[in-house]
C-alpha cells in the first residue's frame, strides 16, 4: 500500500474551469479565470463524498500561478509554471504535478512543458469547456478524472485529462470551439479513457511515455529571462500569397518563422522565396501543415525543415526552444 505521505499538487493558471458566467444557463458568455485553485478542489470533493481509491493514500495541495484566460498565456507565465512544477517535482514526496489550465492554448503548454521539465515524474493538465457555476458544469469531472490518473502515471510525461480521455502532449489539439470533448489526438488517438474512475489504456503507457521524452538539450532553470525569448511567428500559405508580410517581418526583427503549409508543408513559390531570402538573413524556417491530422514527411521537395507530427503552434514552441538552444550554446 501507498504510504499516505505522497503528494499529488494541482497548480492552477486560469481558463474556463475556474470561470463564472451570470446564469448556470449561461455555457459560451462567461468571465475565465474567476475561481480559486483551492476553489476547484473543494468542488471535486464536494461531487462525491468519495474520491477515487487511488486517491486515498494522497495528499493534495494547491498553489496558484496566474489567473488568467489562456487566450493570454505568456512567455513570463510559462516561465513561473515551468520552475514551480520543476520546483515540486523534485521533492521526493510528490508523485506528480495537476495543471488546471484553459482549453484554448492548452496543448501549447502541455508542449512546451514536456521540452523542458526534465523530471522523471508525470504532469497532468486538465481544463472545462463550461463555466464553474454552469448547471453540468464538466470541470469537477475532469480535476476528479485528471488527480486520479495523476496518482497512477509513472515517469516523465505531459498529459492532458478531459471529458473521460487521456492524450498525450505531442499529438493532442483542441479541435473543436464549444463541444464537450474538444480535444483529439488525431490519427494517433487518446491514449486512454476514464470511466467510473476506471483508467483504461487503449496504448501501452510506457511506451507512450518513451515517445514523450524531451529533446530539449537544456532544463527550464537554464533558461534565460521570458523578455530574452526569441520572437517566433506562424504563416499560413493560402491562395495569393504575400511576401510582403515575410519581409516585413523580417525587417522587424523576427527570429524564426513557422509556416503552416498546405498538403504536406507545401508552400507556394512566392513565399518561398522570400522564405529563402528571409533565411539567408538568420531568420530560422520550419515547415507544418495546416492539415488537421497527420504527420508531414519530409521529402527532397521541401526546401525547409518540417516538423513531423507538431501541428503550426506547437512547431512554433519548438522553434523557439530551437532558437533560445541556439543562443545559448553561442554564448558558452
Ligand atoms: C481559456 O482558454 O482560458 C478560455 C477557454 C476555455 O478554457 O475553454
Amino acid at each position: 500500500m501507498q504510504a499516505n505521505n505522497q503528494k499529488i499538487v494541482v497548480l492552477g493558471t486560469g481558463g474556463t474551469i475556474a470561470g463564472e458566467s451570470h446564469s448556470e444557463q449561461e455555457a459560451l458568455t462567461y468571465q475565465a479565470a474567476q475561481r480559486s485553485v483551492e476553489d476547484l478542489l473543494q468542488a471535486v470533493a464536494g461531487q462525491s463524498n468519495v474520491l477515487p481509491k487511488a486517491l486515498h493514500s494522497f495528499k493534495i495541495e494547491t498553489e496558484q500561478v496566474s489567473q488568467i484566460d489562456s487566450k493570454d498565456m505568456n512567455f513570463a507565465i510559462w516561465h513561473q509554471l515551468a520552475i514551480r512544477c520543476n520546483h515540486w517535482l523534485s521533492q521526493s514526496d510528490v508523485q506528480a504535478v495537476v495543471i488546471t489550465h484553459g482549453t484554448d492554448t492548452l496543448e501549447e503548454t502541455a508542449y512546451f512543458l514536456s521540452q523542458v521539465i526534465q523530471r522523471n515524474k508525470p504532469i497532468v493538465l486538465t481544463c472545462a469547456m463550461r463555466p464553474a457555476n454552469f448547471k453540468d458544469a464538466d470541470g469537477p469531472q475532469n480535476m476528479r478524472d485528471a488527480l486520479n490518473t495523476a496518482s497512477q502515471l509513472s515517469g516523465h510525461g505531459v498529459w492532458l485529462v478531459a471529458a473521460g480521455e487521456i492524450h498525450q502532449s505531442q499529438y493532442v489539439q483542441k479541435v473543436h470551439p464549444t463541444r464537450l470533448n474538444a480535444f483529439d489526438s488525431g490519427e494517433w488517438g487518446a491514449a486512454g479513457t476514464i470511466c467510473d474512475d476506471e483508467i483504461r489504456w487503449l496504448a501501452n503507457s510506457s511506451a507512450l511515455q518513451k515517445v514523450q521524452h524531451s529533446n530539449a538539450p537544456f532544463d527550464i532553470l537554464e533558461l534565460p529571462a521570458p523578455n530574452e525569448w526569441p520572437w517566433v511567428e506562424v504563416l499560413m500559405n493560402h491562395v495569393e500569397t504575400n511576401p510582403k508580410l515575410i519581409q516585413s517581418l523580417q525587417a522587424a526583427g523576427v527570429r524564426g518563422l513557422v509556416v503552416a503549409g498546405t498538403g504536406n508543408a507545401s508552400v507556394s513559390q512566392v513565399m518561398k522565396e522570400a522564405l529563402l531570402e528571409a533565411q539567408s538573413k538568420g531568420v530560422e524556417i520550419r515547415l507544418a501543415s495546416r492539415c488537421l491530422q497527420g504527420p508531414v514527411v519530409q521529402t527532397a521537395n521541401h526546401a525547409f525543415k518540417t516538423t513531423s507530427e507538431l501541428n503550426p503552434s506547437k512547431a512554433r514552441v519548438a522553434l523557439v526552444l530551437d532558437v533560445l538552444s541556439k543562443t545559448q550554446s553561442h554564448k558558452c
